[in-house]
């Protein structure tokens, strides 16, 4: 077996997915057939309360900081991923590109639309630097296997997509306010920003490129506790439901697509899932159900029957785990990274399923932009392409 080549990284943001990534790192000898492998050796937060996991479990760290930009003077890093509040993504983001660093950002990659904007002319002008924007449920078995169907495209006329991400955090009316709620820090798109690119992942990566959208918005928590005993305004979206009309990219025709973000919704702890509905084959995938996927054939006079298929752990890039077992979030986030390296390290190559591309964040921001238009008039909103 040749060794695999170690790519030197760097985390600036080491909250909660900032350890996502390390945990993925240190189980990379799960994964095999992959000729390279991430090595932390640099860690950057302001909140020094966390160093001490990352040290105790990653010896490789040799470089712990508060300053990030003690990261990007260092020559031998090749790799930063970013994971920090919506309102840093920018000037974070054009830092680590300008110093020659190849870079994983986090969602919604820019607060804004002109914050994305900017990312994506530093981008442009760099074109030697290795961006990508991280969104890993698409690495679920279920939702790969969604992608191969739009590959090979199977749906007849597409009937209507429906697409979402439902969760619960902040259904409790006690929690505490975080930056998350705050509009000055999460961005004015609220619950969208937060999970629109995880919803637009796949419909984007089809070319469903709504022409159109209405969205209605909820503000359902109006204040929160500060955690110091006093409360505070809530001022994000809660929930967002965003009606699209999309035309088709091959065949013209329109067909309606609903896009759902939701951090308060009863019963859902984690819920990502995707339908796409059509007059011969119609397929859903939910990560509530995160072992089944349905499908259904329809020929005309036939029956009309829903198959569930237990998929079990077919993941996109082979790992030592049995093809029996589960498959959670934690594989999602490994198999993510392995997408992420196996590009950088064989750019022209095709690859089964790539991460985001700043391209794409750019479409999901114009698409979450008219959305914020139309919640805010209440009136159809066109998304501008640029
Ligand atoms: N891909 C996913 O599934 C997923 C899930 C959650 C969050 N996210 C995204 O990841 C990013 C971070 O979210 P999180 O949940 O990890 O947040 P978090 O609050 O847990 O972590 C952010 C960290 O950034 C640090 N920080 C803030 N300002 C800093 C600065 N100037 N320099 C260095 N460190 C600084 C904070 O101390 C904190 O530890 C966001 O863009 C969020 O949208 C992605």
């Amino acid at each position: 077996m040749t060794a695999k080549r170690k790519i030197r990284c760097g985390i600036i943001g080491c909250g909660l997915m900032g350890r996502e990534f390390a945990v993925a790192a240190a189980r990379w000898s799960a994964l095999l057939d992959l000729q390279v492998q991430p090595e932390i050796v640099a860690i950057c937060d302001l909140n020094e309360g966390l160093f001490d996991w990352y040290r105790s479990n990653f010896s490789s760290i040799k470089t712990v900081t508060t300053n990030y930009q003690d990261l990007l003077s260092q020559k031998d890093i090749e790799i930063i991923y970013c994971s920090l509040p919506h309102n840093l993504h920018e000037k974070v983001y054009i830092d680590i590109i300008q110093a020659g660093k190849h870079l994983l950002g986090e969602k919604p990659f820019g607060i804004d639309l002109s914050a994305n904007q900017r990312i994506l002319d530093t981008i442009q002008k760099h074109p030697g630097i290795f961006v990508r924007c991280s969104s890993e449920f698409p690495f679920y078995p279920g939702a790969h296997e969604i992608h191969k169907f739009i590959l090979k495209n199977p749906w007849g006329r597409i009937i209507e997509v429906n697409a979402g991400f439902l969760h619960s955090s902040d259904i409790n009316f006690e929690k505490a306010i975080n930056w998350k709620r705050m509009i000055k820090i999460n961005g004015e798109y609220g619950c969208m920003g937060d999970l629109g690119m995880h919803v637009l992942h796949l419909p984007i990566r089809a070319g469903w490129i709504p022409g159109k959208v209405f969205a209605s918005l909820s503000k359902i928590v109006k204040q929160r506790p500060d955690g110091k005993g006093k409360v505070v305004p809530c001022e994000t979206w809660d929930n967002a439901s965003i009606c699209c009309e999309v035309e088709h990219p091959a065949e013209k025709y329109t067909f309606p697509m609903t896009l759902k973000t939701y951090r308060i919704a009863p019963g859902e702890i984690d819920t990502w899932y995707i339908e796409i509905l059509g007059t011969n084959f119609n397929a859903r995938y939910s990560t509530k159900y995160p072992k089944t996927l349905q499908t259904l054939e329809y020929k005309n006079g036939g029956k009309q029957e829903w198959r569930n298929e237990d998929l079990g752990y077919a993941s996109v890039y082979k790992t030592i785990t049995g093809g029996i077992f589960e498959f959670g979030f934690g594989d999602a986030i490994l198999q993510m990274w392995a997408a992420f390296l196996d590009e950088f390290n064989h750019r022209d190559k095709e690859i089964p399923f790539r991460c985001v591309t700043p391209q794409e964040t750019a479409l999901q921001h114009q698409i979450l932009t008219a959305a914020l238009t139309s919640g805010k008039t209440g009136e159809v909103a066109a998304v501008t392409k640029k």
